[in-house]
């Protein structure tokens, strides 16, 4: 290193040397014009104008020499525009390490990356390609008057960010209620802004708050819960696309859970019925039902299990088809995982055979009674009354009337009946008697 260093000041000097030589030429050649004019013009003014005169015609920055800013990976192109050059030379100089790049035509400089062009003697362009982080810094031209005369630029290499793949997080499976740390390194210039969130969008419950992105590059989650469970993206960015993310999957792992919404289910002979469970667990849960005597309920004729999945939700179902008396009793389902296990019992009871439609159950008993409002025969309906209670043993005249729509209707037309069989059996008896 050193030896390179030594190197690089020996060459430095000697290209200072070669300038201060061309420049005191230039300086030899104009102060003697100079002295000769002055020479000839014994004006006491004539030095103060002869330097106004010295200095309008000596060279001039045209414009200060512009920042340039470029990505890594990039060309740059520094640019030097002097007026009235005349002799003059024009070197570019890097500022932080003292070297000399180019003087006048020539490329001093052994990186290779470096190329010099120019323009009418005037307009100087250095030309960096493929630029490093290293180029990053003040650049100066300078022309070899005496004194030397000069401007600076700085070139800005910017460099989008990336990932520290080492010194991020990977994928985490984690134990419900233990905390995670989640990490993200990245790296760029300028330093880039890092951020985490949730591939999904969703918000994030951070410890408390609930948030949709967290800033900085560690993600710190307490009691971790199973709605923590997902993708995660570490976003880095600093201006200088493209902006970059690293998708981490974090696992949250608790033994099954079970959920019951119907315990208790009624179902008659004959029918197809469905049993209902819904499980949660990670790692997924093996599901599957048992009878009351605990035999496992395989799918066929007779039974249908069906579990899906939706994340760590498990829902599952048991159809039953063609209810028998057997059939009645408990079913269990059962979910297990590498952490645990869970059931729980439903309860299938056995209910009557449901009738047939409400609008039927109020018609069906006053059938009879309808058929006789039809004829509307004010003597065939007192017969037909009088047939209906004679075949339905089991009913009272109250219960004959509840059922009629028209119960006081038939109440009264009985009664008068009643009146009527009475009067005349006890006209009859009377006579008889008398
Ligand atoms: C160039 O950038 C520097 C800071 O990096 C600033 O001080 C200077 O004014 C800039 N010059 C121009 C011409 O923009
Ligand atoms: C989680 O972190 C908190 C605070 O840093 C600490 O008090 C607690 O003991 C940690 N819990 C576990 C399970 O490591
Ligand atoms: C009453 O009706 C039932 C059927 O509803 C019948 O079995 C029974 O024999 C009847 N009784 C009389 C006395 O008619
Ligand atoms: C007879 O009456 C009893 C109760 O009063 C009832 O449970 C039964 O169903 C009735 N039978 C008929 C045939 O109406």
């Amino acid at each position: 290193m050193e030896m390179l260093v030594n190197k690089n000041m020996v060459w430095n000097l000697m290209v200072y040397f070669c300038l201060v030589i061309t420049t005191a030429d230039v300086i030899a050649v104009s102060g003697s014009s100079s002295q000769q004019q002055s020479s000839k013009e014994a004006d006491p003014n004539a030095n103060s104008i002869n330097q106004f005169n010295h200095e309008l015609s000596m060279p001039k920055f045209a414009e200060p020499i512009p920042n340039v800013t470029v990505s890594v990976g990039r060309d740059a192109l520094l640019a030097c525009v002097v007026d009235n050059l005349r002799g003059f030379k024009v070197a570019w100089v890097r500022v932080d390490t003292q070297t000399i790049l180019s003087i006048h035509h020539n490329v001093i400089s052994q990186n290779p990356r470096l190329t010099l062009s120019y323009n009418d003697h005037r307009s100087w362009y250095l030309h960096i390609r493929d630029v490093h982080e290293q180029d990053r810094g003040w650049y100066m031209c300078q022309v070899n008057t005496d004194p030397m005369r000069s401007r600076q630029g700085y070139l800005q290499v910017v460099v989008p960010p990336s990932i520290i793949d080492k010194e991020t997080s990977t994928d985490m499976v984690v134990r419900e209620a233990n905390n995670a740390t989640l990490i993200c390194k990245a790296a760029g210039y300028p330093e880039p802004y890092v951020m985490w969130r949730r591939e999904d969008g969703d918000d994030i419950n951070y410890n408390g708050d609930s948030v949709n992105f967290i800033d900085g590059e560690v993600l710190h989650i307490l009691r971790v819960s199973r709605l923590h469970m997902g993708a995660y993206l570490c976003i880095a960015s600093n201006g200088v696309p493209p902006s970059i993310s690293k998708r981490v999957t974090l696992k949250v792992q608790f033994p099954p859970m079970l959920t019951i919404s119907n315990q208790l289910v009624g179902g008659y002979i004959g029918q197809d019925i469905k049993l209902e469970c819904h499980t949660e667990a990670f790692p997924t849960s093996i599901n599957f039902w048992t009878t009351e005597k605990g035999d496992m309920i395989v799918s066929g004729e007779k039974y249908e299990a069906i579990s899906t999945d939706s994340g760590y939700n498990k829902y599952m179902s048991l159809k039953i088809r063609k209810l028998s008396p057997q059939d009645f009793g408990s079913y269990k389902c059962v979910a297990k995982n590498s952490l645990g296990e869970t059931d729980g019992f439903i309860k299938l009871d056995q209910i009557a055979v449901p009738s047939r439609p409400a609008d039927d159950i109020i018609d069906e008993p006053d059938d009879d009674v309808k058929d006789y409002n039809v004829k509307s025969e004010m003597g065939d309906k007192i017969d037909k009354s009088f047939e209906t209670m004679a075949t339905n043993n089991n009913s009272s005249l109250s219960s004959l009337a509840a059922r009629s729509p028209h119960g006081n209707y038939s109440d009264w037309l009985v009664l008068a009946v009643c009146y009527w069989v009475i009067v005349s059996v006890a006209a009859v008896l009377f006579d008889g008697n008398s």
